[in-house]
């Protein structure tokens, strides 16, 4: 599939099969999170991969009453960071330090122009984080595509009870959108058929020339 055609048949899957997926697939729709941009590069989130059963079943009762988040063959929840704390920061730079050879100044230079944001009191720092977030989000979404793999993004869960449920320290981070991967059920799934709804082109773009 191309990439058009990959977009068109994907679509937001509500009944799944349970088949899995090739755990070479899941790697790659890894990677391809992995290799998501961000601002600044800070990727200032995780991924947790879940298949176990019972905690599954878990996530369905307390927190996410889809039934596809039980048909999937891997649920993946994004954590976002809630802050971005200066052990973070300097991690981040010395890995910038170390893979580009770069000097003190450079750093340097860099470091301040993150700070800019860290400390500006009108950026809410956990939204900015959490559109990080979704960008990876985006990213697998089409990466599944391209592979044939159905995926659903799911932001109707309820974020305090599955943060609870895992544990979480909330201070630190938070699941902030989940994403089912597997294989649609077309028989069972009313939505495998129905045509998409997107806005014309025309109505989506506008044009400076
Ligand atoms: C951030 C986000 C959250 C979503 N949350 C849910 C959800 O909780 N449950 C669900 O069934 N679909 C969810 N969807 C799917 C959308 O409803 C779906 O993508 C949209 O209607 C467009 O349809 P399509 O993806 O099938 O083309 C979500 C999609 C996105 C991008």
């Amino acid at each position: 599939m191309d990439l058009i055609e990959a977009l068109n048949w994907r679509y937001a899957t509500k009944r799944m099969t349970g088949e899995k997926i090739a755990g070479s697939d899941l790697d790659t729709i890894l990677e391809v999170i992995r290799l998501t941009p961000t601002a600044y590069g800070l990727q200032p989130f995780k991924v947790v991969v879940v298949t176990n059963e019972d905690l599954i079943d878990k996530i369905y009762r307390n927190s996410c009453p889809q039934v596809v988040i039980k048909q999937c063959s891997h649920l993946l929840l994004f954590k976002a960071r809630k802050r971005l704390d200066p052990e973070y920061l300097e991690g981040f730079l010395n890995e910038m330090r170390r893979v580009r050879n770069a000097s003190d100044e450079y750093i340097d230079g860099y470091r301040s122009k993150i700070e800019r944001v860290i400390e500006n009191p009108e950026i809410n720092k956990f939204s900015w984080m959490i559109r990080q977030t979704y960008i990876a989000l985006g990213y697998a979404t089409v990466a599944a595509a391209m592979l044939g793999i159905d995926a659903t993004p799911i932001e109707g869960f309820d974020a305090r009870s599955l943060n609870e449920m895992l544990g979480i320290d909330t201070e630190k981070e938070e699941v902030v959108v989940l994403l089912t991967l597997g294989y649609r059920d077309e028989q069972e799934d009313k939505l495998a058929t129905l045509p998409k709804i997107r806005k014309p082109m025309d109505l989506l773009v506008e044009r400076m020339e």
